[in-house]
């Protein structure tokens, strides 16, 4: 079956009450319902105790992706890498990274994961390679065809003075985007680190190497790729000098221009669209019926970001809950109202037949629970999980872990090393990158060793899974219980519809005929209120049993009480959901 096949023809068909009911058609492939779990290698499970996590690690873990619901693991970069980028800069595409383990503990973790009938997806990275890849080291030497597969340029000449090509900046606020090499007395371009050299994608030889990269993972049964950093591939080619931004910040810092030139240029995505054919291609060429998928991450304006959804991407990340369009612009998740407008803005700009999709966090950003606080992280995890579409989680967000304060001493994160000791916390990557907490022993059980690479939150005395395992109710078990809903008729197939209520609840529906409705609703705020859902829903019935709820409210005690559904009292921050009956 072709993993093209469109899914959700969402389609404002009815107007309830106030708001539009979206259609959802049905999924006919395994990847349009999954729990995408990102697991950051790093800090996931150390199996041989020298204090960083690894793919044997992850093996000896797969019970749990089974036990919370979850479907499909997403490994980041897993390649032969310095860790200049935590393995971002890539300096083998077809080998693996040493610290994580061999090329046959990768095809032994995909055995097992696949045996335990989950999927498994990696990243690739076409932007860039590390400087120490064999490509550059050959480039550098001026050695074709190497030399071509980068982006070079000599310079501008101002009198007798040299200088960069034009203004253009790196994404990591070091400065100028191009890097001097005087054996070719060039510069090249990185968008990236410094040690991340921008591949020149105009150069079709560039394709083939990365088709390559593809197909070898192909052969190792991948199920699928997450496609890194897609609006960068390609820079216009006049090489304009980029416009200052209305962002009062120093001059390296990236979000000093408007990357008009280096960011969203059209050329990029026909790339994609060549790889996903590459994929299909290859499935077809096997002769089997293997659905594999991708999906893209690219922090941009929504017009930008849903283009990708016509060029083969089965879905563009929505970090709507993480960005506001751009990198720079953090989201803002102030009040019910921007809650309710995230999730209406990509059912509205989202094309018909495609698949929905929601990530309340990653290995970039700051955790959802430092963000927003744990009183509300329950409540926005069922939202998300019980919309329509795919769900992408970070590694420890199922268990409330939180950011971690680390020194400037303690701090490993590229970016934030080419800050300054006051300046590193606002953008190293390390706080949210520290160890899983899988119990209250040694390093949280994360590793024998007692000094991991990053240093273990101290909450992980109570923040850990197996003591929320033991709990009647805690952020996992939530979590979980909220996942298998997922496996019901009117999850996968009914309506679904969201509403703002008195301005500060998000309610969402999902009905369907002769099926249990599920409700959601989330108080946003920090006081009581009471809503009457026939204000707000079409087709309830009128008695409404509750399911889950948030940790903290009080609602547990109430779980499997009834509730009118003309007068349901949420108390502060309180999120329920509710499960109704047929008979209206
Ligand atoms: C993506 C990754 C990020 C990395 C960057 C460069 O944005 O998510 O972690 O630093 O690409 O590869």
């Amino acid at each position: 079956m072709s993993t093209l096949r469109l899914f959700y023809l969402i389609l404002a068909v009815s107007a309830s009450i106030h708001a539009i009911t979206y259609d959802v058609t049905v999924p006919t492939e395994w990847w349009q319902t999954n729990v995408i779990y990102e697991i950051w290698v790093e800090s996931f499970k150390d199996s041989d105790g020298n204090g960083k996590g690894d793919l044997n690690g992850i093996k000896s873990k797969l019970d749990h992706f089974v036990d919370m619901g979850v479907t499909c693991i997403w490994l980041p970069p897993i390649y032969e890498t310095p860790m200049v980028d935590s393995g971002y800069d890539i300096s083998n595409f077809i080998a693996v990274n040493s610290l994580y383990g061999t090329l046959e503990d990768f095809d032994a973790l995909v055995t097992a994961a696949h045996e335990l009938g989950l999927k498994v997806i990696i990243d690739f990275v076409p932007n860039h390679t590390s400087d120490e890849h064999e490509w550059f080291v050959k480039a550098k030497q001026g050695i074709e065809p190497y030399y071509s597969y980068y982006v070079w340029n000599k310079g501008v000449y101002y009198g007798d003075y040299l200088s960069y090509p034009n203004n253009w900046l790196d994404v990591f606020n070091d400065g100028t985007a191009w890097e001097w090499v005087d054996e070719r007395e060039a510069y090249y371009l990185h968008q990236f680190s410094v040690h991340e050299v921008d591949l020149n994608w105009r150069n079709p030889l560039v394709m083939t190497e990365m088709k390559n990269v593809l197909t070898f993972w192909l052969d190792r049964n991948v199920d699928g790729f997450r496609i890194d950093a897609v609006p960068y591939y390609v820079e216009s080619s006049t090489l304009e000098n980029e416009t200052r931004s209305d962002k009062d910040v120093d001059s390296t810092d990236y979000i000093y221009l408007n990357h008009t030139q280096t960011k969203d240029q059209p050329e990029n995505y026909p790339l994609v669209q060549e790889w996903k054919d590459h994929i299909n291609n290859y499935t077809a060429s096997k002769g089997n019926d293997k659905v594999r998928f991708i999906c893209t991450e690219g922090y941009s304006d929504i017009d930008y970001v849903m283009k990708w959804y016509d060029y083969g991407d089965d879905f563009p990340f929505n970090f709507n809950f993480i960005r506001a369009g751009d990198i720079a612009n953090e989201a803002v998740l102030d009040t019910a109202e921007d809650i309710y407008g995230i999730f209406v803005e990509w059912l509205d700009n989202m094309p018909s037949g495609k698949t929905a999709n929601w990530v309340l966090g990653n290995h970039d950003f700051s955790r959802i629970a430092t963000r927003i606080g744990l009183y509300r992280t329950d409540g926005l995890h069922m939202s998300v999980l019980l919309m329509p579409g795919v769900f992408t989680m970070f590694n420890g967000d199922e268990l409330g872990m939180t950011d971690t304060y680390l020194t400037w001493e303690e701090t490993l994160d590229h970016s934030a090393c080419s800050a300054t000791n006051t300046t590193y916390s606002l953008i190293s990557r390390d706080p949210w990158r520290t160890p899983f907490q899988w119990d209250n022993t040694t390093s949280a059980g994360f590793s024998t060793n007692s000094t991991p690479f990053l240093k273990v939150n101290p909450n992980y005395l109570t923040v850990n899974l197996a003591t929320e395992k033991e709990a009647d109710f805690s952020h996992y078990k939530n979590i979980q219980q909220t996942i298998a809903l997922r496996n019901t008729t009117v999850w996968r197939e009914g309506t679904v519809d969201v509403e703002l209520i008195e301005d500060q609840v998000v309610g969402i529906a999902r009905q369907l005929d002769g099926e249990e409705p599920i409700v959601v609703l989330i108080n946003w705020e920090n006081f009581t209120v009471t809503v009457d859902l026939d204000n707000y829903f079409d087709g309830l019935p009128n008695e409404l049993s509750l399911k889950i709820a948030d940790i903290y409210s009080g609602l547990s005690a109430k779980i499997e009480d009834t509730y009118s559904k003309s007068s349901i009292e949420l108390p502060e921050y309180g999120s329920m959901v509710l499960l109704g009956t047929t008979s209206a």
